[in-house]
């Protein structure tokens, strides 16, 4: 099961940024954990700060991936082309976020993600990769 896990704006600060938010562990860290723990999996990763980048990734790998675990950040609650390629290829993909939401800013509460994803995973910390990851295994 061929699986990548994208990252959007800012998610490479993870471990130093707002940690009161987003904790203490950096990316790569949590990631590593992931790929030992499920082993059968062929998991990659892969982070931009640039909306365009994370377009071409998605359209890269939406045709031959098993799926897409993708945390758009901040692009979540503005972009329409990222909702448009979800939509345009054939891998399914869920949305996770680490905080909850919609305990936060109201212009957080709107996503471009949600309507094109397969399911939304939101507000577990990092756990909330790992829980998106289980139900790809699960189905
Ligand atoms: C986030 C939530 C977004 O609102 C925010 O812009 C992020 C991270 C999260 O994972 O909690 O950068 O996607």
């Amino acid at each position: 099961m061929k699986i990548i896990i994208i990252n959007g704006p800012n998610l490479n600060l993870l471990g130093k940024r707002e940690p009161e938010v987003y904790g203490n562990e950096t990316f790569e860290e949590y990631f590593n954990q992931l790929k030992y723990k499920y082993p059968s999996i062929d998991l990659s990763y892969y982070q931009s700060n640039i909306e365009g980048e994370l377009i071409s990734k998605i359209q890269e790998v939406g045709f031959s991936y098993d799926g897409i675990i993708l945390n758009a950040a901040a692009y979540t609650h503005t972009s329409i082309g990222i909702g448009d390629a979800l939509k345009a290829i054939t891998s399914p993909s869920i949305e996770v976020h680490i905080s909850n939401t919609f305990s936060r800013e109201t212009f957080r509460h709107q996503s471009f993600i949600s309507p094109n994803a397969k399911g939304v995973i939101i507000g577990f910390g990092l756990k909330s990769y790992e829980l998106a990851l289980q139900s790809f295994l699960l189905h």
